[in-house]
């Protein structure tokens, strides 16, 4: 049987890599961040394409992928990806959904507790030598016992994140999605959770109708003594509208693992310390990374082998 050909545009674990070469032969792409005519110019003769969620696998590059049968992602979010295109060309499109989850929630937790608590702005301090020694009422933060968590976006890291804040004595408020049987969460439609929660946690796909959901308005609508918290993507806040808020202690903080235009982080944000800035961290600890990558293999392996794949998009 002959060998099909896959591109990956990085370079993946040596357990999903040695998955692929018992059946496919490999090409990377070690370059950074691709444009799409980078990847259409190397699509040509690919049956498999494995990608990270900074790669567009637009309408042009699976136009190019003329012998193209699946594009897996090694992500859960796949708003690079244009499947719909994908699916007009008969092109399966997987995700790695899952095995991402509780690392996802975890850095959730990082973040909401580093913002509530100033962990980053005082270890800023301490490093400076700002810090003068024990005093009352120095550097105080906020409780989570007794406070409202909203969750937009109740899916599966949702849910990882409520389940984890219920354990911190927060209250589970959320739009979006559904709580799994038995769990104690209030439905509430956007407006609501923004202008009750004390914090406002961010966990739903990037789409047309989700892009700058968190604008000026939605932000003037939070608790001065709230926090947004966005583990998504980053074009669901309007950072510049972020930054405005902040600076003018509309909110009382931010913490950010995702970013409109990544790499860049909006200028306004960078001298501000109510505001926890993380480079997208969410899946990434050693064994959720592999498992991803494996996942992803998987996924390839399968398409290629004419079985069905394991996590399909859509
Ligand atoms: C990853 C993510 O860090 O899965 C996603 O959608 O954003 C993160 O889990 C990223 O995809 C890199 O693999």
């Amino acid at each position: 049987m002959s060998r099909s050909h896959v591109l990956l545009t990085r370079r993946l674990p040596a357990k999903a890599l040695a998955r692929l070469e018992e059946t496919c032969d490999l090409e990377f792409l070690d370059g950074g961040a691709l444009t799409s005519a980078e990847l259409a110019a190397r699509v040509p003769g690919k049956h498999g394409l494995v990608t990270m969620f900074i790669d567009p696998v637009d309408a042009a590059v699976l136009a190019a992928a003329t012998e193209l049968k699946v594009v897996a992602t090694v992500a859960v979010g796949y708003n690079n990806i244009d499947v719909a295109a994908a699916r007009q060309r008969g092109i399966v499109v997987t995700n790695t959904p899952d095995v991402l989850t509780e690392a996802t929630a975890d850095l959730t937790m990082a973040i909401l507790l580093g913002m509530t608590r100033r962990i980053v702005e005082g270890d800023r301090l301490v490093r400076k030598g700002g810090w003068k020694g024990f005093s009352f009422d120095f550097m105080l933060g906020s409780d989570l016992r007794g406070k409202q968590i909203g969750i937009v976006g109740l899916g599966r890291i949702g849910r990882a994140v409520a389940a984890r804040a219920k354990a911190f004595g927060m209250r589970i408020a959320y739009t979006r999605g559904r709580p799994a049987p038995g769990d104690d969460a209030e439905a509430m439609p956007l407006d609501r959770l923004l202008a009750t929660s004390d914090v406002v946690s961010l966990h739903c796909p990037l789409t047309a109708d989700t892009k700058h959901m968190i604008d000026q308005p939605a932000l003037a609508r939070m608790k001065r003594s709230a926090y947004l918290l966005n583990a998504s993507r980053g074009p669901i806040v309007d950072e510049a509208a972020l930054a405005w808020a902040l600076e003018n202690r509309l909110i009382a903080g931010a913490g950010l693992d995702v970013y409109e235009d990544e790499p860049k982080v909006h200028p306004g944000l960078l001298n501000l310390d109510n505001v926890v800035l993380v480079p997208h961290l969410g899946s990434a600890t050693t064994e959720t990374r592999t498992a991803m990558a494996d996942l992803a293999a998987q996924n390839v392996v399968a398409v290629l082998s004419g079985q069905p794949p394991l996590t399909p998009v859509g």
